[in-house]
């Protein structure tokens, strides 16, 4: 068997480790860094401009998951400014559209190109991922997603090169998350981390990844959820630990690939809008019956360290975070779902290989009432 294993070249970890950017930037020039809504009423947001050489060096995104035309306009925005660099700071959204950004700096074609599975031929320039939440896992992987507007149709862009330059995790970011988006990143960095694990593709150094990661999202994220509700301003150890949490999931679904969870996720979210941990919430249990028989002791390996049964355990986190489920009692058109989830690359590492009534009996289990 062989093994290709990928990571970022360089991660910060640690309280403080944001103002790194000007250090790890120095011999670069100047670059750009894209932030979400709320990082400019922050305190860092003043004290990283105090600290770079060129101050007009952010772009902020509107928000919500970014679309074709959000690329088109972040990539000429960068290349006007001759950035040498880009620098996500925010949720999954915003990572993922300043890694295609800088992933595709000097692509040739329109990133609608790449989105319908164009190879990217060169480099781009480096990407720095610097999280706001614990969830997405996009720091740690060569993956993309983006929506096209003219159809909703949601895609990854996968390829080596858009693959982190440096990761920054400073804790100090997660202080003012509100706490449901927490609870929501918090199931999506869980899904990471049992679908990797249980991914047929999955290798002794994915698997220790994901059981560390697994251990740490379990143990901290019901303290976590509590310390943002109560609008904590102090950083404590439930912070970084749910930032490395996600991280080592990231790292390790990044290497072994996920399951039908994801499959599925991408078609029910661009149809109903829902968010992504929220459909991931929904599904996981789910995908535990489905795949129980396929995955030999794993399931019992995840139970044991939780004390319990492991489905168990996760529907009384789901009940105690308050994700809802939208999809119960809603008819949905199976057809689309069923052709996006078996055409995922997802749904491939699945233990169980998933067919037409797999998916059926999924949507049934999420849509009953
Ligand atoms: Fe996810």
């Amino acid at each position: 068997m062989t093994e290709s294993l990928l990571f970022p070249s360089r991660t910060y970890i640690g309280s403080g480790q944001l103002f790194e950017i000007p250090v790890l930037t120095k011999m670069l020039g100047a670059g750009i860094i894209v932030h979400g809504q709320s990082f400019w009423k922050k305190k860092e947001y003043k004290l990283l401009q105090g600290k770079l050489a060129v101050k007009k060096s952010f772009y902020q995104y509107k928000g919500g998951e970014p679309g074709l035309a959000d690329v088109r306009e972040l990539i000429a925005y960068c290349r006007t400014k001759k950035a040498a660099w880009i620098a996500g700071i925010g949720g999954g959204s915003v990572l993922d559209l300043a890694k295609i950004a800088a992933g595709l700096y000097y692509a040739g074609e329109d990133p609608e190109f790449y989105f319908q599975g164009g190879i990217i031929g060169s480099r781009g320039i480096p990407f720095i991922a610097i999280p706001t939440t614990t969830g997405s896992g996009s720091e740690a992987t060569n993956v993309a997603v983006i929506i096209n507007e003219k159809n909703k149709e949601k895609s990854a862009i996968r390829e080596n090169s858009l693959l982190a330059h440096s990761v920054i995790l400073d804790p100090n970011l997660l202080i003012g998350l509100d706490h449901q988006v927490a609870a929501n990143s918090a199931f999506d960095a869980i899904t990471h981390v049992v679908e990797g694990f249980f991914s047929r593709r999955a290798t002794w150094f994915t698997e220790t990844l994901a059981l560390k990661a697994f251990e740490l999202l379990t143990k901290n994220t019901e303290r976590f959820y509590e310390l943002l509700k109560a609008k904590s301003n102090e950083i404590s150890q439930e912070y970084v630990d749910m930032q490395l949490g996600s991280y080592y999931a990231g790292l390790a679904f990044g290497n072994s690939g996920l399951g039908i969870v994801h499959g599925m996720s991408y078609s029910l979210a661009a149809i109903f809008g829902a968010p992504h941990g929220q459909v991931c919430a929904n599904l996981l249990v789910p995908s535990l019956q489905l795949n129980k028989d396929f995955v030999n002791d794993k399931y019992s390996i995840l139970s044991k360290l939780v004390g319990r049964d492991l489905s168990e355990f996760l529907t009384d986190l789901k009940g105690t975070l308050k994700i809802e489920n939208p999809f119960k009692a809603i008819e949905i058109e199976t057809k689309p779902v069923i052709a996006s989830t078996l055409g995922s690359p997802s749904t491939k590492a699945n233990p169980k290989e998933v067919k037409d009534q797999d998916v059926l009996w999924m949507l049934a289990q999420l849509t009953s009432k």
